[in-house]
């Protein structure tokens, strides 16, 4: 099968065209034929080992795990004798979680694993751009329990986990303020924004208006700032925290009665049915930046490290 594979940390040109064994499945796992995958921001920290603890994960001088990709959506083409969730014919999207290995054309899966039945209402390419930003931003909306009517500020609020966290706040009732570039202002608002504010413009800082949860799944956000919004027993989540500010913002949530969450997220099976049924409904939409076949991964691993896109990134993989 072919795959896109690195033996080394480094620049988009170590990701490699290569023809790898087809795996076998095991009596508990399904063989999915992947359609679509999708490179994100996560994905270019582990290829460049950036930062330093990624060789703690992938290997400590050249990575153990060569195939990156964490989300896919594909066709189930075998299953294990023990398996009883999914059947040969099946159209599947998820995540592969640690695991990765989605650049490729076929990975195994357990049955248990972070993966539901795709909805029909979306094509494969559509079904793969959703869970990255999904499972993320429903993961930290579910941990600060978002109900209807409370004022959320989403920055960041045009990328994977951005576009998705517009979505699903408004799915829960929130009124959303959405920061992001000029430009993408009507994306926000495409996706249900009841507000969009200028990241450039700094004005809006020094409004009046305050935040029940402000959102920074970017980690552009000075904390200082976030806490001149943020009602005094707001939430903030800083959902892509480095060790520094998650130190300096549980240091001052000690002197205060602002609640911060951050963290690595968990996937779980539930999570991406819920997710399915979101999609089957209309909440949740596909945002595609740009789509790039299995060969020109190197190419869309060098735009999505601009860190300006717009959604997702899919990779086309063929049928
Ligand atoms: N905690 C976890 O377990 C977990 C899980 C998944 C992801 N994450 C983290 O979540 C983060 C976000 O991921 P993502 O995939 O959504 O990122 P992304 O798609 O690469 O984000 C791009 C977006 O960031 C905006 N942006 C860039 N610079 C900005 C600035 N200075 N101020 C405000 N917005 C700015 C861009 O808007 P413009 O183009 O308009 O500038 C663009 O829309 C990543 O750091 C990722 O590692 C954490």
């Amino acid at each position: 099968m072919k795959a896109i594979a690195f033996y080394k940390y480094g620049n988009p040109d170590e990701l490699k065209l290569v023809e790898l064994k087809m795996p076998e499945p095991k009596a508990t796992e399904i063989l999915v034929r992947l359609h679509a995958t999708a490179v994100n921001s996560g994905d270019i920290r582990l290829r460049k080992a950036d930062p330093f603890a990624v060789r703690f994960m992938l290997g400590l001088f050249t990575p153990k795990i060569h195939v990156l990709g964490s989300v896919f959506s594909g066709t189930v083409v075998r299953v294990g004798s023990q398996v009883k969730q999914f059947k040969v014919g099946d159209n599947i999207f998820g995540s592969s979680d640690l695991k990765f290995g989605t650049y490729a054309q076929y990975k195994c899966f357990s049955e248990h694993e972070s993966i539901a039945i795709k909805p029909e209402n979306v094509s494969h390419q559509e079904a793969a751009a959703i869970p990255f930003g999904a499972c993320t931003a429903l993961y930290f909306l579910r941990k600060v329990n978002i109900v209807k009517g409370q004022k959320i500020l989403i920055y960041g609020a045009t990328g994977a986990v951005g576009t998705a966290a517009i979505q699903l706040a408004r799915y829960y009732g929130a009124h959303v303020t959405a920061v992001c570039s000029k430009n993408n202002a009507d994306l926000a608002y495409s996706l249900g924004a009841d507000k969009v504010v200028d990241y450039k413009s700094e004005d809006w800082i020094n409004s009046s208006e305050q935040f029940d949860i402000v959102y920074d799944t970017v980690n552009k956000f000075e904390l200082s700032k976030i806490k001149k919004i943020l009602k005094s027993d707001g939430t903030m989540i800083l959902g892509a925290a480095d060790l520094k500010v998650m130190l300096l913002s549980s240091i001052s949530s000690v002197f205060s009665s602002v609640k911060v969450k951050f963290g690595m997220i968990k996937h779980n099976q539930s999570v991406m049915e819920f997710i399915g049924t979101l999609i089957k409904d209309g909440h949740l939409r596909p945002v595609i930046d740009k789509m790039y076949e299995l060969e020109q991964m190197s190419e869309a691993h060098q735009y999505v490290e601009l860190g300006h896109k717009k959604g997702n990134v899919v990779i086309n993989i063929g049928d």
